[in-house]
This record gives C-alpha cells, structure tokens and sequence, in this order.
C-alpha cells in the first residue's frame, strides 16, 4: 500500500494518481521513494501495456518538488535528488510500456518533468504547464533541460525555463507540449481510448517502437544531463535560492540580488 500514491490496473492498463492533492500533488521525498518501488513492480509486469499517469484532484497533475524540502537543500543533496529523479524518470521514459501523461491541471516544475518523460501527454482545458524553478533562484534538475528543448524547440524551452512563466492548455498544444486538450471531464476518456488503441497493437511492436522513437533523441544528451544536474546543485548554494524558497513559502515576492 502506497500513501502518496494509487495503483489500479484494468484490462492490461496501469493507472497511476499522483495523490498528494492537498499539497498540489508535490514531489516529497516519500513520494520518490514509494514511486521507486512502484516501478520496480511497474517493470516487472509483463502483461501491462500501457500506463496512465495523472494527478489527484482537480487542481494539479503535479506543482513541483516539495518546496518545504527544497528549503534545506544544499548542493550535495541537491546533487542526489536532482539525479535520482533524472533516473526515476528516465525509467518511466524507458519503460517496457508507453506512459500517457493525463495532465489535469498544474504542471510545474517537476510536475512538467515527469510528463515530460512520458511518451505522449494529453491535457485538459484546465492545465497550466511551467518550469518556475528560476523564480526559486534554481534551475530544473529532474531533466527538463533536457527534455523539453527536444519536445518544444530550444527557443520555446528557454523561454519557459528563463521567465518561469506558465502556458494554457491551447499554447502547450500549439508548440507540441500535449498533443490534445479536452474538456476536464474527457480527460480520463480520451486517455483511456488512446491507451485502448496502444494496447490493441502488437506488444512487441509498441515495445520496440517505442525504444527506437525514444533513441532517435539521444544525441549527446548524457553529458547534458550530468550538467544540468551539477548545475542544479550548484543554484541550490545560492543565496537568491534561498530567499526564493523563503518568499514562497511567506507568500511575498522575492527581492533577488545574483547571489
Ligand atoms: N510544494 C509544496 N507545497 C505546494 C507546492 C509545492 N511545489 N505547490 C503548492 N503547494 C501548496 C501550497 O503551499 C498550499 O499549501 P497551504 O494550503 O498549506 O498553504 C497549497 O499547495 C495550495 O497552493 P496555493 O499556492 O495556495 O494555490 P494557488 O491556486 O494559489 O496556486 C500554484 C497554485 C500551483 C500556482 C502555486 O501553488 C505555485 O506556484 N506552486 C509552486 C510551484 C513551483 O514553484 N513548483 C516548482 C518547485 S521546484
């Protein structure tokens, strides 16, 4: 049993609800740990086809990192988590199976990461996707440096990561962040189909499909994200990062100095 967590599955289709929705469905460091152990028995199922990944309630698919644990992180923390969820969810991007991303409202910061490593992402009228980690004096650290330049275009994803500002459900699908938006009560609908569809293919075909669509990515991305990640660790010792996570959490705007 999961606390942060809900793990159904119907008809070779896995279901996975992020479910911390009092708290936006934040990523909290028992969070991590429960959806680590989750994939190991995710991996192991041979006969799940596709997995469904969405959000708790009605607000957020998922706002962030738990940013009362970011308070405390300093570079060699920041280091380790920020590589722990690169590898969490570059298991979900490797995964035997597709992951849908059913994006039903926030997607920030880690949030917007973890769809990232799905293999499609469909949303809701009601989503908002942004990479707000600058506003906290940091930088992404769970791979979206990396992997929505490849989605978006690198001037789109600069632009998201350097403002932190958040796009509607309509932007994000113009430039390709989802690849369809539908009223919030089709959401799951609509996933569902898509995930039906997938599944009625040939396993081994989607399994390999998938495989080769996800390499034709790769370039040199490996030193990428061991860059992104010392960088991570590297915002994390700075002053602006922890008057971001402070005016956050008194709910003021930052005053930041470049320090
Ligand atoms: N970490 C921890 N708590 C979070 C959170 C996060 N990433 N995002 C939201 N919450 C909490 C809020 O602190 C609040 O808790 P409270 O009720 O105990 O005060 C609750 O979730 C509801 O959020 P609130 O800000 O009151 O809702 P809103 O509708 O005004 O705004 C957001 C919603 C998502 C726009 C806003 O909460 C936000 O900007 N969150 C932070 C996003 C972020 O920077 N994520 C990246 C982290 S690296």
């Amino acid at each position: 049993m999961y606390k942060t967590l809900i793990y159904e599955k119907k008809d070779n289709i896995g279901l996975l609800t992020i479910n911390r929705p009092d708290k936006m469905n934040a990523i909290s460091r028992e969070l991590t740990s429960e959806l680590k152990q989750l994939l190991d028995e995710i991996e192991s199922d041979e006969e799940l086809r596709v997995l469904i990944i969405t959000g708790a309630g009605d607000k957020a698919f998922v706002a962030g990192a738990d940013i009362n644990e970011i308070v405390d992180r300093e570079a060699k923390m920041g280091r380790r988590i920020s590589k722990e969820r690169q590898e969490i969810f570059s298991r979900i991007e490797n995964l035997h199976v597709p992951a849908i991303a059913a994006v039903n409202g926030y997607a920030l910061g880690g949030g917007l990461e973890l769809a990232l490593a799905c293999s499609i992402r469909i949303c809701s009228e009601k989503a908002q996707f942004g990479a707000p980690e600058v506003k906290l004096g940091i930088i992404p650290g769970d791979g979206g440096t990396q992997r929505l330049p490849r989605l978006v275009g690198l001037g789109r994803a600069m632009e998201m990561i350097l403002t932190g500002d958040f796009i509607d459900a309509q932007e994000a699908c113009r430039i390709g962040l989802v690849n369809r938006v539908v009223p919030p009560e089709k959401l799951m609908e609509a996933t569902i189909e898509l995930a039906q569809k997938i599944a009625s293919r040939p396993p081994l075909a989607v399994r390999y499909a998938k495989e080769a669509v996800n390499r034709s990515q790769e370039g040199a991305t490996g030193s990428g994200f061991a860059l992104e990640s010392f960088l991570h660790a590297l915002s994390c010792t700075t002053e602006d990062k922890k008057e971001g996570v402070a005016a956050f959490l008194e709910k003021r705007k930052g005053e930041f100095k470049g320090k």
